[in-house]
């Protein structure tokens, strides 16, 4: 059975004190029992307090980026090691952010991927098309490619550890969420291209969340399509109400 998967990706948001007052806000008011495994992407210097404040719920703590390096002179990054020595098990890798702002390749990501996977950090893999791709047609092509050149090097054994997040370009912060039909049909894609590259009981098992302005409003649809096994949740994650609203529209 699938795993259903609800994470917010907290991007620069929330100093040291606001961190511990949205995780107390969550552990008060999100469901003890739910459909949903949650997890919740502070910035790094609050991984390691937020594993701690966590530490008797089942709501889990991912990093949002990591070097792919093992360590070095690479001033201002974080190691998979540094990461795992804190608690933290899962990382977000090529999000749309980080390849648009920061340049990140399809070829550094894989190799982030790879570090991670090495490290037995379960990865939440982002891709997704721009505006222009889905308006020229291409966004398929686009996805596989991501998928292909960013993910599509790991062994099958692996697998366990990943969870995707196709996340729209065009949908991310805009308010412009993708409709219910359109993110099943992209879900639906992305599973035949994992199935095609590493066979049926792998597509059938990876998590496919959808990401772009999922809102408390819009989650409950989104979430009931067959090949959406949850969210990955911006803007929404930061207020303790709508994110926990979205974790029990699962
Ligand atoms: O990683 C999730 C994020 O990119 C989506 O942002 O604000 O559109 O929910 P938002």
């Amino acid at each position: 059975m699938r795993k259903k998967i609800v994470a917010g990706n907290w991007k620069m948001h929330k100093n040291a004190e606001q961190t511990e007052d949205l995780l107390n806000e969550l552990i008060a008011k999100l469901p003890t029992v739910s459909e949903a495994q949650v997890i919740v992407a502070p910035t790094f210097v609050n991984l390691a307090s937020a594993v701690a404040h966590l530490e008797f719920t089942t709501i889990e703590v991912a990093a949002q980026n990591v070097h792919q390096a093992e360590s070095g002179a690479f001033t201002g990054e974080v190691s998979a090691d540094m990461l795992k020595s804190v608690g933290v098990n899962y990382v977000i890798l090529g999000h749309s952010e980080r390849r648009a702002i920061f340049k990140e390749t399809d070829a550094l990501i894989a190799n982030k991927v790879d570090t991670s996977l090495k490290h037995e950090l379960t990865v939440i893999f982002c891709f997704g098309e721009e505006l222009k791709d889905r308006q020229t047609g291409n966004h398929f092509n686009v996805v596989e490619n991501q998928l292909t050149d960013g993910l599509f090097q790991i062994e099958k054994e692996s697998w366990p550890n990943v969870i995707l997040a196709y996340e729209p370009v065009w949908a991310i912060g805009t308010g412009e969420t993708a409709s219910p039909e359109q993110a099943q049909e992209m879900h639906e894609f992305i599973r035949e291209t994992v199935r095609k590259a590493f066979g049926k009981e792998i597509a059938e098992e990876v998590s496919i969340l959808y990401g772009g302005s999922v809102k408390p409003e819009n989650a409950k649809e989104i979430f009931s399509k067959p090949d959406v096994d949850g969210g990955l949740i911006g803007g929404a994650a930061l207020k303790a109400d709508d994110f926990v609203a979205i974790v029990t529209a699962i």
